[in-house]
Parts: structure tokens; sequence; C-alpha cells
């Protein structure tokens, strides 16, 4: 006799995975988590001999990801993933902000089990959706013996969550991860397993993110570019900004007037981290004193982490 399959929690937020467009061959026109995860589960007839539950947490396009959800989903999260018998949890998720909500919870919960995110490009009503082959992936990582940490299971591909991508607007190969290459690729159901999973360690905790959500610190993302004259800072330290993402160009670099204005609001208090708007590489510490590098986070990604760091001085 087979051995019951683990027990893996569904947490949906909606995204195109949850999708439906009014045709079947409209991939673009369609109103992102109007599919509920009942019925999301019930269209991959392969989960039917699954161990699984199933919540809605939001139903929502990942463009209007907030604050107060991300303090929602990691409250579920955190539960669940306590329970004994829970092996592994699923978050269904939008493309769009996929990278951010992954590196939030790999920074506020760093889960010693199993949390896979997954999302798709297609709706579900399309012709050829995606979201099927990546939700059963998603689940197969989660009951996965051995697997731990946040991941994006996306296109047959899992991928830790720091310098993770979406980098194509309507392909469904549309995300790409650091330096390293995903973590494992699956195929036909079968994980070949390249790196090991996320550390579960580190964790800052639900405390550091239990303040009001509207009372988080402001944190802005400027860009260098041709022209670029600082005036977006300025007027963003105006606004209240505690703290701001420079998507420098190339390796983080910025323009005079751009730095001049940066120089400004670190007068007035202002913590600046260096990002680059390059598609890939790190942006890498100018000397032992420089802690402002982004590393191998995107601008987003380093938006929450510079969030996160002014959320345990609020
Ligand atoms: C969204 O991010 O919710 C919409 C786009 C997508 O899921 O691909």
């Amino acid at each position: 006799m087979q051995s019951p399959k683990p027990l893996v929690v569904i947490l949906a937020t909606g995204g195109t995975i949850a999708g439906t467009a009014s045709t079947a061959t409209d991939t673009t026109g369609y109103r992102a988590g109007a599919v509920g995860v009942d019925a999301l589960i019930a269209g991959v007839p392969a989960l039917a001999d699954h161990r699984l539950e199933a919540e809605s947490v939001a139903a929502i396009d990942s463009k209007d990801m907030d604050a107060a959800t991300w303090q929602r989903l990691a409250g579920r999260v955190a539960y669940h993933a306590a329970r004994p018998e829970v092996a592994g949890v699923v978050i269904t998720h939008g493309t769009d902000t996929l990278e951010e909500t992954a590196y939030f919870l790999h920074r506020v919960l760093a889960p010693a089990k199993p949390v896979v995110l997954t999302a798709a490009m297609r709706p579900a009503s399309s012709l050829s959706a995606d979201g099927p082959a990546n939700l059963l992936d998603a689940v197969t990582v989660a009951e996965m013996a051995g697997a731990r940490g946040v991941s994006v299971v996306f296109a047959g591909a899992a991928w830790g969550a720091i310098g993770l991508r979406k980098i194509h607007t309507l392909q469904t190969s549309a995300f790409a991860g650091s330096d390293c290459g995903p973590i494992a690729r699956l195929e036909g159901g079968v994980i070949r397993t390249f790196r090991p999973w996320p550390e579960a360690a580190q964790a800052l905790g639900l405390a550091r993110i239990a303040a009001a959500p509207d009372t988080w610190p402001r944190v802005e993302i400027v860009m260098n570019h041709a022209g670029a004259d600082g005036r977006l800072v300025d007027a963003a330290v105006a606004a209240g900004a505690a703290g701001l993402v420079v998507a420098g160009t190339g390796f983080g670099t910025v323009s005079a007037r751009l730095e001049a204005a940066i120089a400004r609001a670190r007068e007035a208090g202002v913590r600046v981290a260096r990002a680059s708007r390059c598609a890939f590489g790190p942006v890498l510490p100018h000397g032992a004193a420089d802690h402002e590098a982004a590393g191998e986070l995107s601008a987003m990604q380093a938006r929450v982490e510079l969030q996160l760091a002014l959320l345990a001085q609020a």
C-alpha cells in the first residue's frame, strides 16, 4: 500500500493564474484573481489524489499588492507552516510583484518547511493556460522531503527568492534568477536539484511587520537615466520618504546631479540603497564601509529590504 501524500496548504492571493478572460484566446485582457482557489485546484486533475487544504487570502491583481496583504499573508503562512501535520505551503500569486512577495516572505519567515510561490502568464480560461502545470509543480516541491525555505516554481524551474526577476511581459518563461541559476528543475514531476534549498535562518519574524501597514516607512525607487537631475529625490524626501532605492546605471552609478540630491537626502536622515537598472548582475560594495550596495537584489527587492530595515527603527 502506498503511504499517504504529505499535506500541503494552498493559499490563494489572485493573479493571472486565477484569471478569466471573455475568450479562450485572450491572454492579456482578463480579470486577475476571479477564479476561486477550490476551482483552481479542481482545474488540475492530477492534483485529485494529493492531500490539499485551500484558503483564500486575497483575490487581487498583484500590481496592487500592498503591506496589508503581505502582513496577512505572512501570518497565514506562519500559522500553517507551524502545524506539525503540514509538509509545505503553496501560494498562488500574480507574476507582476511575485519577486517582491517572495523576498518579503523569505526575510520575514525564512521557513524551515517549503513555502512555494507560483503563478501563471496566461489566465485559467486560456486555451494554453500555464497555471495548472505550475500549480502541480509547486505542490510537488511543497511535498518534497528535503525542500525548505521560500522558492518560486515557474515554467519548470524552482528559484530562490534572492535576485529573482520577472524578465518578460508575455512569455511563459517569464522569470530568471541570480547568477547561480535555478535551485531545481521539474520535468514530468521529476525534480532535479542542483543547489541547496534556501536556509531557514535569520528570519526577522512577524513582530518586525506587526505595525499598522499604513504606518510602514515610505521607501521610494528612483532611477538614474540620461538627464536625471535628482528632483524626484527631493520630491520623495518632501513627501516623507524614510528610504530611497536608486536603480542606478550599470553597476549602480548615478549622475552628478542625482548624486547631489542623494547626498541632500542623506543629510536629511533618509537611508539609501544602491541597486541597478540592469536586468542582471549584482551591485557590489565599493569597499568594506559601503553598506548601501543591494548585492543581487533587484531594485524592487532592495526596496523591501530597506523597508524591513526601517521597520526595526519605527
Ligand atoms: C498579476 O500580477 O496579478 C497579473 C499578471 C500576472 O499574474 O501575470
